[in-house]
């Protein structure tokens, strides 16, 4: 380096701000990762030293290149070298969300109630502790969420709940409105303000029926009015419903304007005796000062009922088992709370609050046993945030009670068990949401003029495909099916996008035009005949695996034109996870360029790549993007780009050429190695929450060994990530004794 490098930086040369000599030992160099791997970069690429000044052979760039990546990755596999550590992490917002919700049974998003400040993403993701920090800003929503979540799940007020109203819902003919109810024992008045249609000569016949037993029959006229029945149950759940069921005029019944207008439903009662608290106030109020644990004995009063209270509570909230001092030190709060004048049910109240801003809660505190591994609970709470980012289920809990989930079996059967579960939507949101950039689709910018075919609702149809085909990769797909899947997941309105048929169908039949403005069905702004149904089709050629999804190819486009060099970085970074060195300053935009000359963007991308000091780097991205030409802006086949005509031929730096995407993705997919490694680093990342270290490369090493062994299943991965060293804390004993290569 010193001769091919050291004229520019060395000494007092230190150009690009690099100079070698602040690097003097390994440690250093690994200190300083991002630069040496910039270095890496630029050496890989031609860019260093400048073309017109290198004499550096081609071998020796191989040979310095792969030095630095050794000196960067190269770890002794046979070393027992305890695991890195996570740091300290609080709960992302939806983390935070999913948590409140399962913890205490209720619908609601914290996050956006309060307003919490977004999340910082680092390493590529949101859960990640190095950035999952504290400000004091946060404190103060958490202080203001924990008000507001107290409030929702107690009710103070029970005489409040002795009358209910709900929302009436229009009916037609056969429909019902069903109300779920969770009531007290005893006999409640029953009154629907309703009418049928708009001055209908006659009647409809409506049935009110509780669990299905009809506890009135009525005519209804035309004419607004309030029918007041009444009914007695015994306590617990129930189902009213209100059915339009049968017509005086039979033949008219599907009339449009022959409707059912239910217009308010309100219930009080019961008659004799309290009622009942909702269900999840119940969940958390298990008992009560007045309570009597036999017939004969006192009441047991207000400190053992809010201890029972918490000591049912705090372990779920916690995640793990309490010690007497944590549990007291929430009953205090609810004892100085009534010393203060509060009723029970609001000292209830201020306890949860507390509870809700322990760190225990807020923060994933884990514990660890002998040699430094995590403890049951700890493993369970990893677990459930990996896959469903919340905290684990009752069957989670009482596994880690038992001392049985550190069992691989176990653990395999548990994982099949919750990636089943509708709650893996969170791993497809959060991982492969983040790891591909779809959260970003709803924020770009596409020229509407030129692009008359975009609209909302194409937009998000494009995030449900690729979701609904990251779905299924998590439960029964593989690495391979990302790049050369031949199938995929539509809507009408995708297929007609794609132009295959929908079920046979011609799917631009079933847009269902509107008489309206002309234009707007070119727009597609309307809705499909079943536009929420979506299948699994079959594709032809052209389209395979994920990088030919129009959400993909829309997210890596500019807003007027495609980029193929955006496409190029694009896969090299996320899929092959070999990212080209980042683009130097000041390089003038193709865009400026435009109006110059009439040159296809594949011209002048050519222009770039023959100045030896651009091509370096344009070589490694832009015949990937190239190949995918015949996709534009917004992901549509096209067969030319204004006057000229698509050319998607390319040659890869590896020398292999292609001509069109169907070739490229061929080509791509005999790096399935490479896709594979790349994969299980992503998703190690997100499952630890933290960055990898020199170390994980042992564990990397066998998670892409397991998968390899099960045909590069993705259930495979998730089994083995869980599985490693890095995620259950262990100290690397591994018998194998060689030093492996960093990647
Ligand atoms: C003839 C002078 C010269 C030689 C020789 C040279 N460089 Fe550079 N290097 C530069 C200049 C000038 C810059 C800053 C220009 C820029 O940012 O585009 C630079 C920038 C860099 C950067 C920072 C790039 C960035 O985008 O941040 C790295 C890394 C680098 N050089 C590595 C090397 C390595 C490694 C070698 C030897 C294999 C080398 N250079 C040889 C002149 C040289
Ligand atoms: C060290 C690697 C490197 C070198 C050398 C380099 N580029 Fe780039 N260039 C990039 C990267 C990476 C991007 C993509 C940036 C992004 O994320 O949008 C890029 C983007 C571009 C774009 C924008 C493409 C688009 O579709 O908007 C143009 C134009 C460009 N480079 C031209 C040049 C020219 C001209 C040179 C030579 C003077 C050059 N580049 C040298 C890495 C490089």
């Amino acid at each position: 380096m010193k001769e091919h490098c050291g004229e520019c930086h060395m000494q007092d040369s230190n150009e690009g701000g690099v100079n070698l000599e602040d690097y003097q030992d390994l440690d250093k160099i690994r200190q300083h990762a991002s630069t040496w791997e910039q270095i890496r970069g630029v050496i890989r690429a031609d860019a260093m030293p400048p073309p017109d000044t290198t004499k550096l052979k081609v071998a020796d760039r191989e040979k310095l290149a792969a030095w630095v990546q050794s000196a960067l990755h190269e770890v002794d596999c046979g070393c027992a070298m305890p695991a890195p550590k996570v740091t300290l992490r609080r709960l992302n917002q939806v983390e935070y969300d999913n948590t409140v919700c399962d913890l205490l049974g209720v619908e609601l998003t914290p996050s956006k109630a309060i307003g919490f400040v977004s999340d910082d993403v680092g390493n590529g993701f949101d859960n990640q502790g190095e950035v999952l920090s504290l400000p004091p800003i946060m404190l103060e929503k958490y202080l203001q969420a924990a008000a507001f979540i107290s409030k929702v799940v107690i009710e103070t007020d029970r005489e409040r709940l002795r009358k209910q109203r709900f929302e009436g819902e229009p009916l037609r003919f056969s429909e019902e409105q069903i109300i779920p109810l969770y009531i007290a024992a005893g006999k409640y008045n029953l009154s629907v303000r309703m009418r049928f249609g708009d001055k209908q000569p006659d009647n409809c016949k409506v049935r009110i029926a509780v669990d299905g037993n009809s506890i009135a029959d009525l005519d209804i006229p035309s004419k607004d009015d309030t029918y007041k029945v009444d009914f007695s149950v015994e306590k617990g759940e129930h189902r009213l419903t209100i059915e339009y069921f049968d017509d005086s005029d039979p033949d008219k019944r599907n009339e449009p304007n022959r409707k059912l207008m239910i217009d308010s439903v309100r219930l009080s009662g019961p008659e004799n005796g309290e009622p009942a608290y909702p269900k999840h106030h119940e969940a958390v109020v298990i008992s009560s000062p007045e309570q009597k644990d036999t017939p004969e004995s006192l009441p047991i009063g207000l400190p053992e009922a809010s201890r029972r209270v918490f000591k049912q509570l705090l372990p779920k909230a916690y995640r793990r088992p309490v010690t007497p001092d944590e549990l007291q030190a929430v009953v205090a709060v609810c004892e100085k709370a009534t010393e203060a004048g509060f009723s029970y049910e609001e000292s209830i109240r201020f306890g949860l609050q507390a509870v809700l801003v322990s760190p225990s809660f807020l923060f994933r505190t884990e514990k660890t046993e002998q040699g430094d591994s995590l403890d049951e609970f700890a493993i369970a709470t990893r677990l459930s945030y990996f896959l469903w980012s919340t905290m684990p289920d009752e069957t989670l809990f009482s596994i880690a009670q038992s001392g049985k989930l550190r069992q691989p079996e176990e653990l395999k059967k548990q994982i099949a068990r919750m990636l089943e579960s509708p709650r893996a939507d969170a791993l497809m949101k959060g991982f492969f949401g983040q790891w591909l950039g779809l959260r970003n689709l709803a924020k770009i910018e596409v020229d509407r003029e030129k692009f008359k075919g975009w609209n909302d609702r194409l937009q998000r149809a494009m995030v449900k495909e690729t979701e609904l085909f990251c779905m299924h990769l998590l439960r029964n797909g593989s690495i391979d099916e990302i790049v050369d899947a031949s199938f995929t997941f539509l809507n009408p309105r995708m297929a007609e996008f794609y132009s295959v048929p929908f079920e046979g169908r011609d799917a631009a039949e079933m847009y269902q035009r509107t008489s309206g403005r002309s234009g707007g069905s070119e727009r597609r702004q309307g809705l499909y005949n079943d536009e929420e149904k979506w299948i699994r089709v079959d594709l032809q050629n052209d389209r395979k695996g994920l990088l030919t999804h129009a959400s993909v190819l829309a997210l890596t486009s500019n807003p007027t034109r495609t980029s193929p060099v955006k496409r190029g970085k694009w896969i090299l970074e996320n899929i092959l996870g070999d990212p080209p060195p980042s683009a130097p300053p000041s390089v003038p935009s193709l865009d400026a360029a435009e109006h110059q000359n009439d040159a296809s963007l594949r011209e002048r991308l050519e222009i770039h790549r023959g100045n030896p000091s651009c091509a370096g780097c344009h070589k490694l991205m832009d015949p990937i993007g190239l190949g995918l030409e015949n996709f534009d802006v917004i992901g549509r086949w096209r067969e030319r780009d204004g006057k000229s005509v698509i050319d998607a031929k390319g040659q890869l730096v590896d020398g292999r050429t292609f001509e069109g995407p169907a070739e490229l993705v061929a080509l791509l997919a005999t790096k399935k190695p490479q896709i594979t490694l790349n994969f299980a680093t992503r998703m190690l990342t997100y499952a630890l929450g933290r960055g990898l270290q020199r170390q994980d490369k042992c564990d990397i090493d066998r998670i892409v060994e397991q998968a390899n062994q099960n045909s590069r299943s993705i259930r495979s991965i998730v089994e083995a990530i869980v599985l490693s060293d890095a995620f259950l804390q262990k100290t690397n004993l591994s018998p194998s004794g060689k030093v492996t290569d960093a990647r």
